[in-house]
């Protein structure tokens, strides 16, 4: 993660804003395989009054704004990164990793992604299998689809991809088409990838969370196994991974 921030908190005159946090979208070698540069997945958070349905641009999220209004050359105070929930584990080169995203959640994930598939690392080779179901409203809000379409042109052994376009596709109720769905049709391959030490990982949208456990319970329930139990088990190995905002 990066805290990507500069100017003064209107709320502390004089004190700097408080850090914003967002997740990383390259590896440590960045884009260039140089190591000088790191990427991050940033959307423009504008906000509309519920009410009149127009932009009030006071509400507007101040960093996300900021990030994107700045030019090649700017310079950007930032610290980091933090955190280690979602560093990809490399002990085994041969694992399986279920990636569920949503919107710029996949950050981490293309992250990933190219460390197994774009970057020739000698220290880690991948030949596991490689899993993103990936949310988001339709074709256009779509990200990093080209890389990751090469990747499963090139290593369809190695990757799979699935995307949720939850305002272009309809679910088997006839709502709309969200990650959980999209679970739910893989649920029976899923869970024997999770018996056998699968990782499964989770970035995005917090509320994608509730719909998520409730699929994987109604899942468990059918195949007779208790959900807490397996969770807690998922907890235990260190195969849960959940970085939700
Ligand atoms: P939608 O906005 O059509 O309801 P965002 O672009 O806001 O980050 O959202 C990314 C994707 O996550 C969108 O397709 C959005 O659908 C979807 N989404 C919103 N709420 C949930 C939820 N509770 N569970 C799963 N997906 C969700």
């Amino acid at each position: 993660m990066l805290h990507g921030w500069q100017g003064e908190n209107p709320k502390k005159p004089g004190a700097p804003h408080n850090v914003r946090l967002y997740s990383i979208a390259s590896t440590r070698y960045g884009d260039f395989f140089d190591g000088k540069t790191a990427s991050l997945c940033v959307r423009r958070a504008v906000y509309y009054d519920p009410e009149t349905g127009k932009e009030d641009p006071s509400k507007n999220g101040i960093c996300s704004n900021f990030l994107c209004n700045s030019k090649p050359g700017d310079k950007i105070q930032i610290t980091g990164p933090s955190g280690k929930i979602m560093l990809l584990p490399e002990d085994d080169p041969n694992a399986t990793h279920i990636m569920i995203a949503t919107g710029t959640g996949v950050a981490p994930f293309r992250g990933y992604l190219r460390r197994m598939f774009m970057e020739s690392v000698p220290a880690y080779k991948f030949g596991g299998l490689a899993w993103l179901f990936l949310g988001v409203a339709n074709t256009d809000s779509l990200l990093y689809d080209d890389e990751f379409s090469k990747y499963l042109k090139d290593y369809p052994d190695n990757f799979r991809y699935n995307r949720a376009l939850s305002r272009e596709q309809k679910n088997k109720s006839g709502g709309k088409m969200y990650v959980q769905d999209k679970i739910e049709e893989y649920s029976d391959e899923i869970f024997k990838l999770l018996d056998n030490g699968a990782h499964i990982y989770f970035c995005g949208l917090k509320g994608m969370m509730p719909g998520i456990q409730d699929t994987l319970k109604k899942v468990a329930e059918q195949r007779g196994e208790s959900w807490e139990e397996k969770l807690s088990q998922l907890k235990k190995n260190k195969q849960w991974h959940v970085e939700v905002y």
